[in-house]
């Protein structure tokens, strides 16, 4: 069976086609699909646009399709950036910059002594029969005071890990995906195939 990976980000496909790989006999990325759709992501919860964007792709190829969405949720913030991780720092819809988003979730916690957060996948993968499995992971860690680490992109290297003392972005790939909340939803989701 051929499936659609409802993303073009390069990291998460290696994630998807590693964990899923063996359950199709094709995983196509949006661009090696030559489909050209960006869906609004406009729902309240990570389950609600991860479920959106694999829908409308299965709507438009009678495939299916695997799709995720993701965020930092700030125990502090009320769960800020949440579902607007990805445009924290845009005062339109278009997408900050990651280093704006940083920059402005260290300000936002200056003098905050509860430094609890985690990040959140959610996974859906939609069939052409209508059916939708759903998954979700959590990845729990606290934000630094300042950068550390080079690996990863968006927040990892504000999002320190103490079990192993070094924040995401200090990680390999190949650690960071067996913590992950994208690993985490992805393995979920792999039990219920
Ligand atoms: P989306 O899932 O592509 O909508 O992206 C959500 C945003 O959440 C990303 O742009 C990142 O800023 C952030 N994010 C999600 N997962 C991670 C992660 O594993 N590390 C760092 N940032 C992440």
């Amino acid at each position: 069976m051929k499936l659609i990976l409802a993303t073009n980000n390069e990291h998460k496909i290696r994630e998807m086609r590693e964990i899923l790989g063996d359950h199709f006999s094709e995983m196509v990325s949006l661009k090696e699909a030559g489909i050209n759709h960006e869906t609004i992501e406009d729902g309240k919860t990570f389950a609600d646009n991860a479920l959106k964007k694999a829908r409308e792709i299965t709507e438009i190829t009678g495939l299916p399709a695997l799709a995720d969405d993701s965020g930092l949720c700030v125990l502090a913030l009320d769960g800020m950036p949440g579902v607007f991780s990805a445009r924290y720092a845009s005062v339109t819809d278009e997408n900050a910059t990651d280093q704006a988003n940083r920059d402005l979730l260290l300000k936002n916690m200056e003098g905050v002594t509860d430094r609890r957060a985690y990040f959140a996948c959610a996974i859906a993968l939609t069939m052409p029969d209508g059916k939708a499995y759903q998954t979700e992971g959590k990845f729990w860690g606290e934000i630094t005071h300042e950068e550390k680490g080079e690996n990863g992109f968006g927040y990892d290297s504000l999002f320190f890990v103490p079990e192993f003392n070094m924040t995401s972005a200090e990680m390999s790939p190949e650690l960071k995906n067996s913590l992950s909340h994208r690993g985490e939803a992805l393995r979920e989701l792999e039990k219920m195939l």
